[in-house]
C-alpha cells in the first residue's frame, strides 16, 4: 500500500518525519510530493499511490481517474471544497478531513491579523485596542470556538451565529448567541468568518448583510474567499470609508482593494491560517492514522462523502 503526501504548500519537515515514522511503522511505502507547479507531476505522482494526503490541492475527477488503486484520500485540515466529493464517491474513494487539528493556528492568525489592522499595521501611529470592542464569531464550530477563547482574554464581547449549534453549548464558552446572521452583523464591531464554501455559503457574504455593520466595522475571513461576495464588499468600502477587510484569502480582484482602499486592507501573501509546525503535525500525523486505521480496522470516522 502506497500513501502519498501531495502538497502545493508543503508540511513543516518536522510533520513530514512523523508522518514517514508512522507510515514506515506499520510497514506501508511511504511517498512525497511538494511543492508541485504543473497539475501533470500530481497525475504522475498519483497513478500508483492508494491513499492520498492533500492540503488545499485541488483533486478533481481527472486526479482521481488517473490514480487507479486510490481508495482515500484525507484533507489535512478542515474544508473539504477542494476534493469532487461526487466524484469520489461514485468510484468508491472515501474521502476524510481532520476537524479540530489545525483550528488554534487559525484563531490564532485572526486574531493576530485584527491586532495587526487595529494597530495600523504597526506603522507607529496611534490605532485602537480589541478590549471591550464586540466581535461577532459566524460559525461556531472548532476554529469559531478557539477564536471565542482567545479574544476572550483580549476582553472583547464575543457573539456568535451558528444554527447548527444549541444556543446552550454556545453559552457554555461565556458566548452570547445571535439568532440571525443579521443582527451578528449588525452588532458587532468585527466580524470572523468560519463558515465552509459550499453551494449555501458562496457569495453569502455580500452588500445587503455587511452594510449595516457598526461605525467602523471590520470583516476578517480565514476561512475562504469565495464566502465572499467581492464586488458587493468593494461597493460596500466606497461607500463608507470606515470599514476595514482582513483577509488570509487575497480576493480575485486584490490589487483593486489595494490600490483603492490601502490601509483599510489586508491579505496575507498566501493562505497562511494552518502554517505552524504544531498545525502541520496536528492534521498531518491525524490524517496518516486515520488511514491507516481505514486500512486495517475499516474505521471511516471523519468520512465525508
Ligand atoms: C483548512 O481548511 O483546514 C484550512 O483552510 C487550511 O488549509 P491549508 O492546509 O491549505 O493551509
Amino acid at each position: 500500500m502506497k500513501i502519498l503526501i501531495a502538497t502545493v504548500k508543503p508540511f513543516a519537515p518536522a510533520a513530514i518525519e512523523k508522518i514517514k515514522s508512522i507510515v514506515d511503522d506499520k510497514g506501508y511505502k511511504f511517498a512525497l510530493l511538494e511543492k508541485y507547479t504543473d497539475k501533470s507531476q500530481l497525475l504522475e505522482a498519483v497513478a500508483d499511490a492508494d491513499a492520498l494526503i492533500i492540503r488545499s490541492d485541488k483533486i478533481t475527477n481527472e486526479v482521481m481517474n488517473a490514480a487507479k488503486n486510490l481508495k482515500i484520500v484525507v484533507r489535512a485540515g478542515a474544508g473539504y471544497d477542494n476534493v469532487d466529493l461526487d466524484s469520489a464517491r461514485a468510484k468508491g474513494i472515501v474521502v476524510m478531513n481532520t476537524p479540530g487539528q489545525n483550528s488554534n493556528a487559525v484563531a490564532e492568525l485572526a486574531l493576530g491579523m485584527m491586532v495587526f489592522l487595529a494597530r495600523n499595521k504597526f506603522n507607529g501611529t496611534a490605532g485602537t485596542e480589541l478590549k471591550d470592542k464586540k466581535l461577532g464569531i459566524h460559525a461556531y464550530g472548532n476554529v469559531g470556538k478557539n477564536v471565542s477563547r482567545i479574544a476572550k482574554g483580549f476582553d472583547m464581547d464575543v457573539y456568535a451565529y451558528d444554527p447548527f449549534v444549541a444556543n446552550k453549548d454556545i453559552e457554555a464558552d461565556g458566548v452570547q448567541p445571535i439568532d440571525t446572521v443579521e443582527e451578528l452583523y449588525s452588532t458587532c464591531d468585527y466580524i470572523s468568518l468560519h463558515i465552509p464554501a459550499n453551494k449555501h455559503t458562496i457569495k453569502s457574504i455580500d452588500y445587503n448583510l455587511l452594510k449595516n455593520m457598526p461605525e467602523g466595522g471590520t470583516l476578517v475571513n480565514t476561512a475562504r474567499k469565495e464566502v465572499v461576495d467581492e464586488e458587493g464588499l468593494f461597493k460596500l468600502m466606497e461607500e463608507r470609508d470606515d470599514i476595514k477587510y482582513i483577509s488570509d484569502i487575497a480576493p480575485d480582484i486584490r490589487e483593486q482593494f489595494e490600490d483603492r482602499f490601502g490601509d483599510r486592507v489586508f491579505f496575507t501573501p498566501k493562505k497562511m491560517g494552518a502554517q505552524t509546525a504544531e498545525a502541520n503535525i496536528n492534521a498531518g500525523v491525524a490524517a496518516a492514522k486515520q488511514i491507516i486505521r481505514f486500512f486495517e480496522e475499516g474505521d471511516v470516522t471523519f468520512k465525508v462523502n
